[in-house]
């Protein structure tokens, strides 16, 4: 659990705080994203919790044990951190970088040695194949894997990301997204992330806060954010597009009847989400789809009127301390 009670900094020489007033709690097992312009104090709140920089005032609590009273080097090693750009050590092997932390814990060398193996087949990179290579050759993606591998390498309860996928193209991007989000659901992480990318937000966050001049104006789970923007900078930044955005979280089988499709209808697999289906009826110029089985034969249908009817209806709303999200209340 990550927990941020009416948090400010103010730098100094500044006219105004960078971080002002920002309730926010991330719940054990989960990842709240944070989103917002640039300048509006994403990275200053992400590295207040591991105390790269110390709050102004308010009070943090990472795993119920507030952190103005811990050592900060220790406190490191139980929150890892990954970084655009990853930071990697460019003098040392992809082994040895993702060893880091279990040496300075004093590990023993053959544990050291298993869990470095271990990291790099679970970001998918073969162990023989990239251990011993420097971090100069590899590409961009494959090294934004090492530094997820890295920072999970002393299995830190607590993971702080800061646009961790920022230099990698788009392509790689989305794979990368993929992985990492199942991964860290799988291990069961708490995740503050920071991202400029909504589509990122809203494919890895359970719970996503838009952020603006250091304050946090709506914190919402994906569907609702997109579904009920609070105030119209949340409708801008979430897009024109955030219906189609909406469509790609929920599963095919929401808006599915068991009739059969007409002939000619293309077929997507029940696992699809709504924008898939929605997708595959427009490449195919049909008003319906045929929905698969784990095994592939068809068990129902989904058609476009029924993609509409879903579309419509805004998910429920669920109360501040329900989402574990609240609005700071203080006055600017
Ligand atoms: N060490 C510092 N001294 C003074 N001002 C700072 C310092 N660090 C950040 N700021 C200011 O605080 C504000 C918030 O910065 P921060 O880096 O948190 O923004 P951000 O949301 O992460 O932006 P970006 O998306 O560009 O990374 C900015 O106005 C920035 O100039
Ligand atoms: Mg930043």
């Amino acid at each position: 659990m990550i927990r941020l009670e009416d948090i400010e900094k103010r730098f100094p020489g500044q006219a105004r705080p960078a971080v002002d007033g920002i309730e926010l709690e991330v719940p054990a097992g989960e990842t709240c994203v944070l989103i917002g312009p640039s300048g509006c104090g994403k990275t200053t709140t992400l590295r207040m919790v591991n105390r790269l920089i110390e709050p102004s005032a308010g009070r943090i609590l990472v795993e119920g044990e507030d952190i103005a009273g811990a050592d900060p080097v220790r406190l490191r090693r139980r929150i890892g951190y990954v970084i655009q750009g990853v930071g990697l050590f460019p003098h040392l092997t992809v082994g040895d970088n993702v060893a880091t932390v279990p040496r300075l814990l004093a590990w023993p060398a053959s544990r050291v040695a298993a869990r470095v193996d271990e990291m790099l087949s679970l970001v998918g990179l073969e162990p023989g194949e990239f251990r011993d290579r420097r971090p100069g050759s590899l590409s961009g993606g494959q090294r934004q894997r090492v530094g997820v591998a890295r920072a999970l390498a002393a299995d830190p309860p607590v993971m702080l990301m800061d646009e961790p996928f920022g230099a990698v193209d788009p392509v790689v991007r989305a794979r990368l997204q993929r992985d990492v989000a199942e991964i860290l659901r799988r291990l069961g992480k708490t995740v503050l992330m920071v991202t400029h990318d909504i589509d990122e937000a809203v494919r890895m966050g359970d719970r996503v806060a838009i952020m603006r001049d250091g304050r946090i104006v709506q914190c919402d789970r994906p569907e609702r954010l997109l579904a009920a923007p609070a105030e119209p900078f949340v409708a801008d930044f979430v897009g024109a597009d955030r219906g189609l955005k909406r469509l790609a979280l929920i599963p095919v089988g929401e808006a599915a009847s068991p009739r059969s499709a007409p002939a000619g209808s293309p077929t997507v697999d029940g696992g699809a989400s709504l924008q898939a289906a929605l997708a595959a009826m427009l490449a195919a110029g049909a008003e319906a789809a045929a929905v698969a089985g784990p095994d592939g034969s068809a068990i129902g249908s989904v058609t476009l009127a029924a993609i509409r009817e879903r579309a419509r209806t805004p998910p429920a709303a669920q109360s501040p301390a329900k989402t574990g999200c609240s609005l700071a209340t203080k006055a600017r």
